[in-house]
């Protein structure tokens, strides 16, 4: 069994809005992520993803609840550790456009988390970054360019780069493929698990896209109005899935063999999304599932082992 680099304990992210009101993107997260693997994250838009993964990079303060990494949980670490962590943990995020400071040349992009790391000389740190352009396949010469310069896969590269250089353990992966033109996606992600194995990175991998989940992960977890409601390993989840969340997300994915697609019944999710900003009680996805009955409305807030490493959120197995 591998090593957990990540465990979040009860993670909670809210956000005050105006005239008192609060917003819980990120209800109550428990999750182990285990070094060297792909953990992809699904759910619909507004299901909390993005701020799940903001928030263990630090770039939000957690509400409440634990980020542990490598057993030490961050809100007791000293200054020494938490430079570890920032800098141990990176993330790309889903447009290469936005995300790259159009004035800085690729070199001073690369090199920017070396110079707030304080790592290597300036000659190493050139080293590196002319390393790190070489890992993401861009060739040397286009140091002295400017990010605009460059199309949407170059710039993923090169967003790729920046992550990199300070050579990272964790990364968070934003839909780094979304915004891209599909004859690129397959590119990027399969640079992305070249990387991994070269570099033994872990990655939670958040994507709108199940057909890509379902090709690079090792893991998924189905996210639904802030909390997991699915997890398990990849291929028990696509042939076995058992929250009436995830049947009907996995029941959308076309089959690329015609004769079973044909065959395919696309589950239709209906009814009304609650309010982020009134949560009602139960589960939250009771007002949109076929299958909801009276007990839904007191259910727990519990994974619970379904067997073969499968956890459910459901009342069908509480
Ligand atoms: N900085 C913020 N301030 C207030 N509300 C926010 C903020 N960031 C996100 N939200 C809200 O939190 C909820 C979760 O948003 P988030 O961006 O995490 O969803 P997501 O799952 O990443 O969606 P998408 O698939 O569209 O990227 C949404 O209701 C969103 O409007
Ligand atoms: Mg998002």
């Amino acid at each position: 069994m591998k090593e957990k680099i990540l465990e979040l304990r009860h993670l909670q992210k809210h956000f005050h809005l105006s005239r008192g009101r609060i917003l819980k993107a990120v209800e109550d997260i428990d999750l182990d992520i285990f070094e060297g693997e792909t953990f992809g994250l699904v759910g619909e838009s507004g299901c909390g993803k993005s701020t799940l993964g903001r928030t263990i990079k630090g770039i939000y303060e957690p509400t409440a609840g634990q980020i542990v990494y490598q057993g030490k949980d961050t809100a007791h670490m000293d200054a020494q550790e938490r430079k570890l962590y920032r800098r141990d943990l990176q993330i790309i995020f889903q447009d290469p456009y936005s995300s790259l400071n159009p004035r800085m040349t690729v070199k001073e992009l690369i090199a920017e988390g070396l110079e707030i790391h304080g790592l290597g000389t300036r000659k190493e740190q050139e080293e590196r970054v002319f390393e790190t352009l070489k890992l993401v396949g861009l060739s040397p010469e286009y140091v002295t360019r400017f990010a605009h310069e460059f199309s949407g896969g170059q710039r993923q590269r090169l967003a790729i780069a920046r992550a990199l250089a300070v050579r990272p353990r964790f990364i968070v992966c934003d839909e780094p493929i979304s915004a891209l033109d599909v004859s690129i996606q397959g590119q990027i992600v399969n640079l992305m698990k070249d990387l991994q194995r070269e570099l033994g990175l872990t990655y939670l991998f958040i994507a709108h896209d199940l057909s890509m989940v379902k090709y690079i992960s090792d893991r998924v977890g189905v996210m639904y109005l802030g909390r997991l409601v699915e997890v398990a390993d990849k291929a028990e989840l696509f042939a076995n899935p058992q929250h009436p969340y995830t049947q009907a997300l996995l029941s959308s994915i076309p089959i690329p063999n015609p004769n079973i697609e044909r065959e395919r019944k696309e589950i239709p999710i209906e009814g009304e999304i609650p309010s982020p900003l009134e949560r009602i009680p139960g589960c939250s996805f009771k007002t949109r599932c076929p299958f909801a009955v009276a007990k839904c409305d007191t259910m727990a807030y519990e994974l619970r082992d379904v067997g073969n490493r499968h956890f459910v959120m459901c009342t069908k197995f509480q």
